[in-house]
């Protein structure tokens, strides 16, 4: 796919996810109501999305939950981009991935830099990566990060993080551990059942509570939605 086809695709996929009667829309609503439903029940804030490896819808679902949580639910949420070997919330608000999170734990911006609003959607902070850093699973296991997720939980209601794929690098398990729950991202035909059940294994390995998943890439009902105007 060429980086055109690639930038059309999220740009219709973001504006049909947030079109509230779009079938793509209806479904973020479904999975943002069983996820909200699950974060109250248990009591999280801070979420992680996760997947196996890489491919698998963790950007969009996150970029996605977040959007729809701040838009529709009115709370505070911070969208954070915690993948930082491959940041890419940047791309769907067509911005600079900089200053974003390696550059505020490394000390090289402020958290005002840092935390950027969205105009569309008065509840949504989002934090960039940021620049590319030789090390990023030691910046996440900082105790710098731990800090700064513990002052943003006073500030916001949802923290949602995109993470690195679990099975490819250690770097997401520092974010997961300090996470109230994980939501799994997941393609029909494309995530192998192999993969999943070690993922699993790994994240209730280091005691994170599984919420439940988005499951990508399911065929349309023939006749869409649910009749609803
Ligand atoms: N529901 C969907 N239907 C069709 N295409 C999708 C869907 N969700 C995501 N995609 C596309 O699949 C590709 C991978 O999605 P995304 O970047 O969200 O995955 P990822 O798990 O974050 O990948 P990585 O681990 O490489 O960061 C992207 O091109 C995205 O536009
Ligand atoms: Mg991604």
């Amino acid at each position: 796919m060429t980086a055109a086809q690639e930038e059309a695709l999220v740009k219709e996929q973001a504006e049909s996810g947030f079109s509230p009667n779009s079938e793509y829309g209806e479904a973020y609503r479904t999975a943002r109501a069983n996820i909200v439903f699950s974060l109250m029940i248990n009591g999280c804030k801070k979420v992680a999305v996760s997947s196996p490896k890489s491919g698998e819808g963790k950007t969009t679902t996150a970029m996605n939950l977040a959007y729809m949580l701040a838009y529709q639910m009115d709370t505070r949420v911070l969208l954070i981009d915690c993948d930082l070997r491959k940041p890419q919330i940047h791309e769907y608000f067509h911005c600079e991935c900089t200053p974003g999170l390696t550059n505020y734990l490394i000390k090289e911006c402020s958290i005002d830099d840092l935390l950027r609003q969205q105009n569309d959607a008065p509840g949504l902070s989002v934090a960039f990566g940021g620049r590319m850093a030789p090390n990023p699973a030691e910046i996440l296991a900082s105790p710098l990060f731990s800090t700064f997720l513990e002052e943003m939980e006073s500030e916001y209601d949802y923290i949602i993080m995109d993470t690195p794929p679990v099975n490819a690098v250690t770097d997401g398990l520092s974010v997961i551990k300090l996470c109230d729950g994980v939501v799994l991202s997941v393609v029909q035909g494309f995530s192998l059942h192999s993969e999943l059940s070690r993922t699993i294994h790994i994240i209730s390995g280091i005691g994170a509570k599984i919420l439940g998943a988005v499951i990508h890439g399911v065929e349309k009902k023939r006749n869409g939605g649910y009749g609803y105007p």
